[in-house]
């Protein structure tokens, strides 16, 4: 079974933000991401717009010619304006102000109100809707309860637990809870995806388990992407120079 690669553009957005310039432009990254096999394209609107942020998103929509998954909190805000944009994938993620990421899943049965809120309003403009939840068989069959179609397990302690100076057992131990999320998400006939963290080095034994369709990789995409193509960026503006130059009496 094919694995749909997902690409979070959040981190071009970053760079952007961090100027106040116009460039570079998430919407042309997604569209580059596109051009290079992605199948779709996630970008998160936080509650704070330190990255993404509205205009993004509605430009988004309009670009793009895969499938958007929008991230997002499940508050009356969003809500609404997931409604207006109509991606085809709301993703419902835990989210703090504080934090630097979302840091862990979903907690489905506290947040159930503002959930069910989201999942009748994505019914009703025919939106798919994406749980990203802890691997805890508990919470996946939480997640099925409450009408979610897919859920996105969250990769980032296996991640963790792949970096130098952990063990191979807690590796191991890490995929199996994964792999046990998704083998009961699958008998509960939801779809499985999984991100958070995940690299190029690191994103195999996952795609490797039976039963998950989908990864959502951000932040190692647009690291990499800034080191490969920094050489490229560079014989650019030395031949901008070198043009200029040519010119100079
Ligand atoms: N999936 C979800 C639900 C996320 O919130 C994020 C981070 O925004 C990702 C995947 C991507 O994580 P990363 O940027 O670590 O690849």
């Amino acid at each position: 079974m094919a694995v749909r690669l997902h690409i979070n553009i959040d981190h071009v957005a970053t760079v952007r933000n961090a100027r106040g310039t116009r460039y570079p432009d998430p919407v042309l990254a997604a569209q580059l991401c596109e051009a290079a096999g992605a199948d779709g394209i996630t970008a998160h609107l936080r509650e704070d717009r330190r990255h993404i942020r509205d205009d993004d998103v509605i430009r988004l929509r309009g670009a793009i010619s895969t499938m958007l998954n929008l991230e997002m909190g499940a508050t009356p805000e969003m809500i609404a304006f997931a409604e207006k944009v109509r991606p085809e994938v709301i993703s419902l993620v835990p989210e703090r102000r504080e934090e630097r990421t979302t840091e862990g899943g979903l907690d489905v049965l506290a947040q159930r109100p503002a959930v069910e809120a989201a999942i009748v309003m994505a019914r009703r403009a025919g939106i798919k809707v994406s749980l990203f939840i802890n691997p805890d068989p508990a919470v996946v069959e939480a997640a099925a309860a409450i009408g979610a179609q897919q859920i996105e397990l969250h990769t980032g302690e296996y991640c963790t637990a792949t970096e130098p100076g952990h063990s191979p057992a807690l590796v191991a131990s890490e995929l199996a809870r994964i792999a046990a999320a998704t083998k009961r998400g699958r008998e509960l006939g939801l779809d499985v995806a999984a991100g958070h963290g995940l690299t190029r080095h690191n994103v195999g034994p996952v795609v490797a388990i039976a039963g998950i369709e989908e990864v959502n990789i951000g932040h190692s995409v647009i690291a990499d992407a800034v080191l490969f193509g920094l050489e490229r960026a560079v014989r650019d503006l030395r031949a901008a120079i070198d043009r200029a130059l040519a010119g100079r009496a």
